[in-house]
């Protein structure tokens, strides 16, 4: 279901403006009801439809894409490049099977003391890249307000329990404060016979599920083979379902590619290439 557009802020310009890329932030307020593995197979199926897209993991205490994808630390992460110690440029790594673009975190991390400052200048940097879309993974809770006015959309997700769908309720609010867009993804659904039903998930987070996804074994199984679930079985119900999600932002942005790029995408010469970057190597 593809909700209207209601806010019309400065966020929203990329509608305006096509070569902004459009910022998506995946939050939820409780920890692990699946934002890495969301994020991560957003911007995969997203990538198959040949988007430039840039995900970036800012989750800094547990900094997961890497260990998802089973790549080395970076040296350049993102703690460097919110802390101007590096461009934004300096800290983009592919992720050569899908030459998906990535700013990773680190185990040896700086401490953040994320400012106004520092937030204006690593998403001023980051929005005149020639990206589609931005993918922010982010810590439990919401966004900071410094960086409200660079985020288009917020996925707001879920898992079918109380204790994340009431705090969901909380999250949407935060989002209606800054007028930014946001939408409910209730994730896991069928993993246990106790779960709530997905309408009473919805009466505690005051909206309706734009996508609902399911509990998949094909998460665990990418979990352990260290690769997009997506990239694992794109016609698992899991991958379906991240289809689902990926289309709303292609109609959203009005930038409908559903092309399966994976046959040529050999032959093309890669985008990070093309913007002076290095790839990562698997551990
Ligand atoms: N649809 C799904 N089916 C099966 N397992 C899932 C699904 N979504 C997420 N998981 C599993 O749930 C666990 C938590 O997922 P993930 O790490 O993505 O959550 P998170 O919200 O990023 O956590 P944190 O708040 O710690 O950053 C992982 O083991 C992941 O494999
Ligand atoms: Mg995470």
């Amino acid at each position: 279901m593809v909700k209207e557009l209601k806010y019309i802020s400065l966020s929203n310009l990329s509608i305006i403006m096509p070569n902004r890329p459009y910022v998506i932030f995946i939050a939820s307020q409780k920890g692990g009801v699946g934002k890495t593995t969301i994020a991560v197979n957003l911007g995969t199926a997203l990538r198959y439809r040949e988007y430039q897209v840039l995900l970036i993991d800012t989750d800094v205490a547990t900094y997961s894409i890497s260990s998802h994808l089973g790549l080395k630390d970076a040296e350049n992460d993102y703690s460097k490049a919110i802390n101007g110690k590096i461009d934004v440029k300096e800290a983009i790594f592919s992720y050569e099977p899908l030459d998906l673009n990535l700013i990773l975190g680190n185990q040896e991390a700086e401490e953040i003391e994320e400012n106004a400052d520092k937030i204006n200048r690593f998403y001023s940097q980051v929005l005149k890249l020639n990206y589609d879309f931005v993918l922010i993974d982010s810590h439990p809770g919401p966004f900071s307000e410094n960086m409200a006015k660079y985020i288009n959309d917020v996925v707001i997700l879920t898992t079918p329990d109380a204790a994340s769908a009431k705090s969901s309720a909380k999250l949407a609010k935060y989002c209606e404060k800054h007028r930014i867009e946001h939408r409910l993804v209730i994730n896991r659904i069928g993993s246990s016979k106790f779960e709530l039903e997905t309408e009473e998930v919805e009466r505690l987070c005051g909206d309706i599920a734009s996508v609902i996804i399911p509990e998949d074994d094909i998460v665990q199984e990418s979990n352990t083979r260290h690769k997009p679930a997506y990239m694992v079985n794109k016609s698992a119900p899991f991958s379906l379902a991240i289809d689902e999600l990926a289309r709303i932002y292609m109609l959203k942005t009005g930038k409908p590619m559903d092309t399966e790029p994976e046959a040529d995408r050999q032959s093309k010469k890669s985008f990070f290439q093309k913007l002076g970057g290095w790839s990562l190597g698997s551990k």
